[in-house]
């Protein structure tokens, strides 16, 4: 398989570390947009300071399209082999608020998926969950997700199954697009993603896949691979020790 998008996510990476990322930073006049008159806002402040502020979703597409279009394409549908898709109502129902703050503020190293941390504060972040957020109205099961049972499997058959059925898209070492000879798949293998992921997300998303995209549900006689419960945890058991 070939991917010529490889080039063009070089050059736009190293286009938006020499940029700094010019514009994540400038929250401010968007934030302010909406601001009451002086007066009203003195009267409102001792109140709207009483809760946390509701995530501003429109602020969130406002620095989506800012900084994080250019990979992962407008509305977050995504690219195969530049960026995955954020608006699949697999990963919007099955990532936590947790899991998605933490990769978009430390990124994913060491793929394209920049750390954002340092240009954006927490809240704005959240404006930006807010805003995928919104692509779905889906049932929000991250945090039970995230607590489900520890994979609890054997890590030499997981690298059989893993060998047969995913390092075609995911690369042998689950390196991702800048694996050679990997294709579609996101890097699963490096500690960018599995310092994050529970083994319940990385369940989950192997059991029912995600649409619109490449990546299929494996489990049970429907699934591509047909693959057990245990062969699946077998799997997870593999990628915690192939960490790279
Ligand atoms: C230079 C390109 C680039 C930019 C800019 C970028 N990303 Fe990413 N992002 C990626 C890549 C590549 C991945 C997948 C990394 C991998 O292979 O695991 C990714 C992964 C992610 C993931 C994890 C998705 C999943 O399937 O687990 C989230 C969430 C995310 N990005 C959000 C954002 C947000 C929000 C922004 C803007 C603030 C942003 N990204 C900007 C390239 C980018
Ligand atoms: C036909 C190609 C293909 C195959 C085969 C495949 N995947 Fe995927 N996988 C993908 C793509 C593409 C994505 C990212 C989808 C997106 O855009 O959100 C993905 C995403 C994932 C994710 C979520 C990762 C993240 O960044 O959040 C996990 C976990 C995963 N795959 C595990 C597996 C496992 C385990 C197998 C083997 C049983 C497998 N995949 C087989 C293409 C594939």
């Amino acid at each position: 398989m070939h991917y010529p998008n490889k080039a063009i996510m070089l050059v736009v990476t190293s286009m938006l570390y020499l940029s700094g990322f010019a514009g994540g930073a400038q929250a401010g006049p968007v934030a302010k947009a909406d601001a009451q008159p002086t007066k009203l806002a003195a009267v409102q402040q001792p109140e709207a300071n009483a809760k946390e502020p509701a995530a501003n979703t429109q602020h969130g597409q406002v620095l989506f399209k800012e900084n994080c279009e250019v990979c992962h394409q407008e509305e977050g549908r995504g690219k195969p082999g530049l960026a995955p898709s954020l608006t699949n109502k697999e990963l919007l129902s099955a990532a936590s608020d947790r899991f998605l703050l933490e990769t978009i503020r430390d990124g994913r190293s060491p793929t394209a998926m920049p750390s954002f941390g340092a240009y954006m504060k927490d809240n704005d972040i959240k404006d930006i969950i807010a805003y995928l957020r919104s692509f779905h109205k889906t049932a929000l099961i991250g945090d039970r997700v995230d607590n489900d049972r520890p994979a609890m499997g054997d890590p030499r058959l997981g690298k059989r199954w893993f060998t047969q059925v995913c390092a075609g898209c995911h690369g042998v070492n689950g390196g991702g697009y800048a694996e050679a000879g990997s294709g579609s798949g996101t890097a699963i293998g490096t500690s960018g993603f599995l310092s994050k992921a529970s083994d319940g997300f990385i369940r989950y998303i192997i059991m029912n896949g995600r649409s619109n995209t490449p990546m299929r549900g494996f489990y049970g006689p429907d699934g591509l691979a047909s693959l057990t419960h245990q062969e699946i945890d077998d799997i997870i058991s593999y990628l915690r020790i192939i960490q790279n």
